[in-house]
């Protein structure tokens, strides 16, 4: 195991604790031995445990299993959504619900993972700046560590389920009067600054390895087979990278074969990311006042767009940009015809598919999963009022 920087290449110590590349600033990416992995992994093991993160404990650099900090994260079920898919014109739909995690969110897979690593590296406190999810998660396995959590986040603009559980959880909540990516901005200087604190945010890429965990559980799911289409939510930009590099991983030892195309879904007034693969180019304009009801991705600066980018490119994906207005509909499509309840990011891959199959991008045929990021009750406000409710 090593880190790698996607840039430059060069590589690092995998007990190094630094969040950039020393050489270039590039983002970091940890390496597995595959070919190693290979002669060790027995295939035929892997069905005899039902889907969950520390099932494929081969592909995580966790070194200390003795510090390993979980809540029972992953093994979120992957929902065939018939009546759905008939609506939108595809034959085949999934939906992964990520809602079913420990928080509530993806995020509990990458921090099982990233909060067993800071207290291999022995720190008291870890931090994160959040747009809600990240922060309620690290302050549930902060808890469940020991560990003091500090969240910074921007002031007004959190979804309240969210902050109710940073706050319960015992995090020092800090609200800054700027957005997302001032948060993070702050958050980076302070772990910097003091090195005592360890960043927790997607740039740290030990994190990232437990997301890799969505698509093992899906190829697992599917019977060790992959989806033709794999749509994801794009906010900070690491999850649909990590998805893709679990996919890639899991075709170079050899459990399935393929990748699925990778696409990435963003809101219409923050889709920095959408707007340079469609224009072919390798680096993206920052939107400077990102504005979406989808309030977890409502950022305008990526700090992982570069590994976005690899992810949809390497595999042959595509992105697309969806409207509020499309977003709501495809919330309240899936909450009505399949009673899958999910936060207004996550309901941006249905209205993301719908527009692909309208525009022929995705085919009938396509064997398709949909990534549902965070469950409903994250935002209780969003949905009481998109359904004209008056309380
Ligand atoms: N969906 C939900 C529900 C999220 O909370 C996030 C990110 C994403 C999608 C996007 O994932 O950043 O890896 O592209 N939420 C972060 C947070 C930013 O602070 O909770 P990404």
């Amino acid at each position: 195991m090593w880190l790698e920087c996607i840039e430059c290449r060069h590589k690092f110590d995998i007990g190094s604790r630094f969040y950039t590349c020393q050489r270039c600033g590039g983002l970091l990416e940890v390496e597995l031995d595959l070919t190693l992995i290979k002669k060790k992994l027995k295939k035929n093991n892997l069905d005899l445990k039902p889907p969950s993160v520390w099932k494929y404990r081969d592909f995580f650099p966790v070194i200390d299993e003795s510090k390993i900090v979980s809540l029972n994260e992953g093994g979120t079920p992957l929902i065939r959504c018939d009546r759905l898919s008939k609506e939108i014109g595809v034959d085949e739909l999934y939906v992964k619900f990520e809602g079913a995690n420990p928080t509530g969110s993806f995020k509990d897979r990458g921090m099982t993972v990233g909060v067993t690593k800071a207290l291999e590296f022995g720190v008291k406190t870890v931090a994160c700046a959040s747009t809600g999810n990240t922060s309620a998660s690290l302050a549930a396995y902060a808890a469940k560590a020991g560990l003091r959590c500090v969240v910074i986040l921007p002031k007004g603009k959190v979804a309240l389920g969210k902050l109710a559980q940073a706050l319960i959880y015992g995090a020092k909540v800090v609200a800054i009067k700027g957005n997302f990516d001032e948060a993070l901005a702050m958050v980076r200087r302070l772990c910097e600054q003091d090195e005592s604190v360890y960043l927790l945010n997607s740039l740290n890429p030990f994190r990232l390895q437990g997301q890799k965990s969505i698509s093992y559980e899906i190829a697992d799911q599917l019977g060790w087979k992959i989806p033709d289409k794999v749509l994801v939510p794009m906010g900070n930009c690491a999850n649909i990278w990590a998805i893709y590099k679990g996919f890639f991983e899991f075709d170079a030892v050899g459990i399935t074969r393929g990748i699925p195309k990778m696409i990435g879904i963003q809101a219409n007034g923050a889709k920095p990311i959408v707007e340079a693969i469609k224009r072919g180019q390798e680096t993206f304009e920052p939107v400077e006042r990102p504005e979406t009801i989808a309030t977890a991705i409502r950022i305008g600066n990526p700090v992982n767009g570069p590994k976005a980018i690899r992810a949809i490119r390497n595999s042959g994906g595509t992105a697309e940009s969806v409207s509020d207005g499309e977003i709501i509909r495809a919330q309240k499509a899936l909450a009505k015809l399949e009673g899958i309840g999910v936060e207004p990011a996550s309901a941006s891959t249905i209205a993301g598919l719908k527009k692909l199959v309208r525009q022929k991008e995705i085919k009938k045929d396509d064997v398709v999963v949909c990534v549902a990021t965070g469950h409903l009750l994250k935002d209780p406000e969003e949905a009481i009022k998109v359904v004209g409710f008056s309380k």
